[in-house]
């Protein structure tokens, strides 16, 4: 009986001591974590002054010339426009359309500005063979490329209903799976050459959703998550101080994809203009900036508005009530 009670308080000690001991690696591990994190947010304070300082400083803008930039859409509109600003820059532009006729007005409009270093290729980027095709040939023919432009993109416009099944497969693989089959294809090379730029054409329905762009607005928030996991990926690897990425989220652009838009304030938020937003994507990508809504401010304001209860962003939104009417 004795020996027994022996055992049983030397058994109740030694738990006692374990307790003990599991208490202050608790409390340790605690500590370190909340040291960790203060070391973090004092980080993250140098940061917010880093920037703060960064903006009243002359932005410091890279070399493009000698690049070789390959844009999907180039054939119309913002791609057109960005053609023509990176041939202007010194580029070698790699022009890539499914209009094979407006592609060919693309280059020649370049190649008055100057001879020789833009190329033309016809192909429906949501293909996925057909991407690969072509990057082989441009490879063969051209080179590797250094910048991907994903700007291709189609805007079907109507309520939710209305949308047929094949239009929203169609507005997804134009507009979505197009990004990875490019990725696929250009990606290694710009690996192979320890540098590379990614810029994808994103849109302010990529930043709020709008009416009559269920659809439309489900694929520019796609393009939107997959750069941002996209960067991280970057980030942790090898490629991470050589391969930058650019999401761009213009508002809308005068280039007829905005069949109906409707525009409250035309003077303050009225239609851009194709060149403007190509010289602010060519500004953004030469500075390296890993996000940008046209006009620049749209950003800022939205990131704000959505750290207010969801009614507020809402009032500021009827206020603005732009947007675009349905183009059936
Ligand atoms: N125009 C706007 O208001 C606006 C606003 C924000 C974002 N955007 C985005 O900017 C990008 C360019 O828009 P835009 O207004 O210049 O369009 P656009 O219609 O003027 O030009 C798009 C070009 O892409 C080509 N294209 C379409 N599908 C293709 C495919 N499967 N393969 C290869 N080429 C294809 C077309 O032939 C056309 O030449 C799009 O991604 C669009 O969503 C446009
Ligand atoms: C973009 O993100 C990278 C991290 O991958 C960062 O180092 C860089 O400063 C960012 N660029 C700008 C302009 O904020």
């Amino acid at each position: 009986m004795r020996n027994y009670n022996v055992e049983e308080e030397k058994s109740r000690k030694q738990k006692a001591t374990r307790n003990t001991n599991k208490t202050s690696k608790r409390i340790m591990d605690i500590m370190q974590d909340i040291s960790e994190f203060f070391v973090v947010f004092v980080k993250i304070l140098l940061e917010l002054l880093h920037s703060l300082f960064e903006k009243f400083m002359t932005k410091k803008l890279k070399d493009i010339s000698g690049e070789i930039i390959l844009i999907t859409g180039a054939g119309h509109g913002i791609g057109r426009e960005l053609a023509l600003h990176y041939t202007a820059w010194g580029s070698v532009v790699v022009c890539v359309d499914i209009n094979e006729k407006n592609n060919e007005e693309t280059l020649k409009k370049a190649q008055r500005l100057m001879q020789n270093s833009v190329y033309a290729y016809t192909c429906d980027v949501a293909n996925r063979d057909a991407v690969l095709k072509l990057a082989a040939k441009v490879e063969a023919e051209v080179g590797r490329i250094s910048v991907l432009v994903n700007n291709v993109g189609i805007m079907p416009t109507h309520p939710l209903e209305q949308h047929t099944a094949e239009e929203i497969r169609r507005v997804f693989d134009i507009n979505v799976l197009s990004h990875f089959w490019t990725l696929e294809a250009f990606l290694p090379q710009m690996k192979q050459q320890g540098r590379g730029h990614i810029i994808c054409i994103s849109s302010i329905a990529g930043v709020v959703g709008l009416t009559n762009l269920v659809p439309y607005c489900a694929t520019k928030y796609a393009v939107r998550g997959m750069m941002e996991a996209l960067h991280e990926e970057i980030r942790e690897g090898p490629y991470k101080d050589f391969i930058k990425l650019t999401v761009v989220y213009p508002y809308m652009t005068n280039t007829g994809l905005c069949k109906r838009p409707k525009v409250k304030f035309p003077s303050m938020l009225g239609l851009l203009d194709p060149k403007e937003v190509a010289k602010h994507i060519v500004e953004a990508h030469r500075s390296n900036v890993n996000e940008t809504t046209i006009p620049g401010s749209l950003l800022h304001v939205n990131n704000w508005c959505r750290l207010l209860p969801l009614r507020c962003g809402l009032l500021l939104k009827d206020y603005i009530d732009s947007g675009v009417e349905s183009d059936l």
